[in-house]
């Protein structure tokens, strides 16, 4: 080690390098048989964590410490009884493409510093935007993920339809299940909470269409100035999609954007199934879609797609002094395409996985999320007590213990405390979530390595712990 030089020597490259794949691989041989969350207090986590080093200690040390004191408490998204919110089921693959990226520090702002990287990135967003059945003209970026797609995407809209100083007066529409990551990126573009809608959806989860031609029709009347629809392509409670085509219309006609957060659900498109579900996604205006989610990267790899491409660099295109010598290739430079101007290669690690698996496999996996959320709503059926508040829909079912004579009250406190007692116990990873006031259980089952055993053992623990309370 060269500490002056913040530097290895090759063979401590290489015999760490073996470590940490061995960590790596031994995690993920054993992943079933771990628990799904291990969690230590504060004051157990102070001592694990120790102290920062003055002078520096050996690397196999150090890996084997953050491995073994460090990583270990936390949940384990990709565990495959890990059922809550979005599983992050990553794979090892991307996960060695995001090692070589790293290894080599790349860095991917423009076409200059980085055309190998920046001619990836635009290959998979061209076939991210044919999965979505979005025209040639459309370009994109890949982002850290949903929320900052979001922000990117309603940057642009913004931009696009209110211009330099209409803000003020531009109001956006939601619904009542869209991600919170959703207002907080028009809150940071400028927008007051005044400026945005939530609109309660109808029983199907969905944004009523009527309602909001309603709402859009009062605000222009007061002279506000109605810009955008934030519509859902699978939301996170429920997996509901919006009436995509329905809303593209609207839109047009309105002269709005729409935008659609696909974080979750936009990946379904590359299988017949959720092509299906996804109906009016090709009309959007812009589309979120999280290859970490349902396209199983490593954290840190989203994408905004837009269906003008050129609307992208309008609104981040800047040129300082400094990057003009670097700036000015005539090529897609992707800083002027989001707000980051240093950027990780986040798009190696699809691409690899994508070489490695096939689209095919990637499809594959996708369609075994839609199956096994469809055995968990047969066997919930066959459980005496339990309803289904929403069945499988986009991979996610949710469903409560209420048995006869219960309060709705005794009925919330139930079952948000078996999810946590489920949870702790550590067989696998389920919490609640409310929908309409109604505290309800929710299984999102998109792991590709979850058996249909997983999701019957999982449903049988929570019974056992329900019915014990
Ligand atoms: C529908 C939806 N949109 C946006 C997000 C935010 O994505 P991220 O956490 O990658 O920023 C999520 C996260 O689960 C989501 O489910």
């Amino acid at each position: 080690m060269n500490a002056r030089e913040f530097s290895l020597t090759a063979d401590e490259m290489r015999a760490s390098g073996h470590d940490a794949v061995e960590l790596v691989v031994r995690f993920l041989e054993s992943l079933r048989e771990l628990p799904a969350f291990e969690l230590a207090s504060h004051e157990e986590l102070s001592s694990l964590v120790g102290t920062i080093s003055e002078h520096g200690r050996p690397i196999s040390e150090v890996l084997q410490e953050a491995s073994e004191k460090i990583l270990r408490y936390r949940v384990r998204p990709s565990h495959p009884r890990f059922f809550a919110f979005v599983p992050g089921v990553g794979n090892y693959a991307g996960a060695l493409a995001d090692f070589l990226a790293h290894g080599q520090n790349v860095f991917t702002g423009s076409w200059m510093e980085a055309s190998g990287p920046t001619m990836v990135e635009m290959q998979l967003i061209d076939w991210l935007r044919d999965v979505i059945g979005f025209p040639v003209e459309a370009g994109g970026v890949f982002v850290s993920g949903g929320s900052i797609a979001n922000l990117t995407a309603l940057a642009v809209a913004r931009d696009t339809i209110l211009g330099e100083d209409g803000l003020s007066r531009g109001v956006v529409y939601m619904s009542d299940q869209t991600h919170s990551s959703v207002e907080r990126a028009l809150r940071l573009i400028g927008f007051a909470r005044r400026q945005i809608r939530k609109l309660a959806s109808g029983d199907d989860f969905r944004i009523p269409v009527d309602h909001l031609r309603e709402c859009i029709d009062r605000d222009r009347a007061e002279g506000l100035r109605p810009c955008c629809v934030v519509a859902n392509a699978g939301t996170t409670n429920t997996g509901a999609v919006d009436p995509l085509r329905s809303l593209a219309l609207l839109c047009r006609q309105s002269g709005m954007w729409l935008h659609v957060d696909g974080a979750y659900g936009a990946a379904a498109a590359l299988c017949d199934e959720g092509r299906a579900a996804l109906d009016g996604l090709d009309q959007a205006d812009s589309v979120a879609l999280d290859p970490h989610k349902w396209m199983f990267q490593p954290f840190a790899c989203g994408c905004v797609l837009v269906r003008k491409g050129a609307l992208l660099p309008r609104t981040f295109h800047m040129r300082p002094e400094y990057l003009e010598d670097v700036g000015g290739s005539g090529e897609i430079n992707f800083w002027d395409y989001g707000p980051e101007l240093t950027r990780p290669f986040r798009a190696l690690k699809l691409w690899v996985s994508l070489q490695v698996f096939g689209v095919s496999g990637c499809r594959d996996a996708i369609e075994h999320g839609f199956h096994l959320s469809r055995v968990a709503e047969d066997a919930l059926r066959a459980m005496p007590d339990w309803e289904i508040r929403t069945p499988a829909q986009m991979g996610i079912v949710t469903f409560r213990y209420a048995p006869a004579g219960m309060s709705e009250e005794q009925i919330s406190d139930v079952n948000r405390e078996t999810g946590l007692r489920f949870s702790h116990g550590g067989h696998g990873f389920v919490v609640s979530t409310a929908l309409k006031g109604r505290t309800v259980l929710r299984m999102c089952t998109i792991n590709p390595q979850s058996t249909e055993d997983d999701v019957r053992e999982t449903l049988a623990m929570l019974n056992s712990i329900a019915t014990q309370l």
